[in-house]
């Protein structure tokens, strides 16, 4: 009875079992063994076809030997177009695809990204996206300033190039001010800074929301642009021609003063009894005709000699 029970129990497993694996078939692979993380960054270029890279990172749960292989399918092409270029890590696992040549059409492309391995099967991958929404701009282009205005600084530029070529209407750009640490976005190809200033600007394009256009904020900022001067702060010309005048006109005053002895007169101690005395000697030596100017040095320097003891 006891094994007959069994027996039935047995058999219901295997049933079970087939049915299983009937419902998740093997082809279809373990958890965790499709690639992670997969994306792509189109950029596009005036005179070809955009260019694409996809990256993605090996499952968690993949055996060493695995390989992955991946596929474009565009809309309405029955062909699958296998990766061009592999992008490999150092074991030679496909962990990238570079397309040199994309076509950026309106619908939507099907991306396919399988694998194989001995030990077990891998999960496929898939995903499907408008080609132009992975778009990456490149910073705007010929930005040029123009300074013949007495007020401002004109700065011009030209969109990007894209890859469904629509024109400057479908892009609005964003400038940073990295001296002032601001940003501003702006409709036109053009803006007016006010003088005079020092300007450092970055400017950036982001696809306009009504375009069949990438809306993503993750354009390339253009190299810095630095133009204008600062006003001003202090007006060191005249300072200096009055710091200049300020000097001659001391050095003439010492002069003067040196020549008509003024200087004695104003050091002259004030005149207590005792220096009274001393000031008469003194003039009397001072008023006596002073042949060489080396003597009236000497009285001078009595006379400094004898202030400190007042
Ligand atoms: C595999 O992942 C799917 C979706 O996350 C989940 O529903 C399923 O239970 C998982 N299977 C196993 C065997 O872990
Ligand atoms: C795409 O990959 C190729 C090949 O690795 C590389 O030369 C190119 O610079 C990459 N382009 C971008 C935009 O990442
Ligand atoms: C993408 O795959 C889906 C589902 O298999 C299919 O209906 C659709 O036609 C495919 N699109 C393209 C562009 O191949
Ligand atoms: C991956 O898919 C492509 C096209 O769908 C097919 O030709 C190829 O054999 C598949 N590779 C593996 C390893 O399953
Ligand atoms: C940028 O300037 C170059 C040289 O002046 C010119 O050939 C090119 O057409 C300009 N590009 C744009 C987008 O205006």
């Amino acid at each position: 009875m006891v094994t007959i029970l069994g027996f039935s129990h047995m058999s219901w497993l295997i049933v079970f079992c087939a049915t299983l694996h009937v419902a998740f078939p093997k082809e279809k692979g373990m958890n965790g063994t499709s690639v992670e993380n997969f994306d792509c960054v189109v950029r596009s270029y005036t005179f070809k076809n955009p260019t694409m890279n996809c990256t993605w990172n090996a499952g968690k749960n993949v055996p060493p030997d695995t390989q992955y292989f991946m596929y474009l399918a565009y809309h309405n092409r029955a062909r699958d177009n296998e990766c061009p270029h592999y992008i490999s890590n150092t074991l030679g696992r496909h962990i990238g695809c570079y397309f040199p040549d994309v076509i950026a059409s309106p619908y939507r492309v099907n991306i396919t990204v399988n694998g194989s391995s001995i030990e077990s099967p891998i999960q496929s991958y898939v995903d499907d996206f408008r080609i132009y929404d992975k778009e990456q701009f490149r910073p705007p282009q010929n930005i040029t300033v123009d300074y013949r205005s007495p007020l401002y600084y004109k700065v011009q530029w030209e969109p990007p190039p894209n890859s469904r070529k629509v024109g400057s209407e479908c892009f609005e750009f964003q400038i940073k001010d990295e001296r002032r640490n601001t940003a501003m976005t702006v409709q036109e190809k053009t803006y007016n800074f006010p003088k005079p200033a020092k300007y450092i600007l970055r400017i950036r394009a982001v696809g306009h929301i009504t375009c069949p256009i990438s809306k993503k904020m993750n354009g390339e900022w253009s190299e810095p642009i630095e133009f204008g001067t600062d006003p001003d702060r202090f007006p060191t010309l005249p300072l200096v021609l009055v710091a200049l005048g300020t000097i001659v006109i001391i050095v003439l005053l010492i002069l003067i003063c040196n020549r008509n002895h003024i200087w004695e007169k104003l050091t002259d101690p004030v005149p207590g009894p005792k220096v009274m005395w001393q000031h008469e000697k003194n003039e009397e030596k001072w008023v006596a005709p002073v042949p060489i100017a080396g003597e009236s040095v000497t009285v001078v320097e009595e006379m400094t000699a004898d202030s400190p003891k007042v």
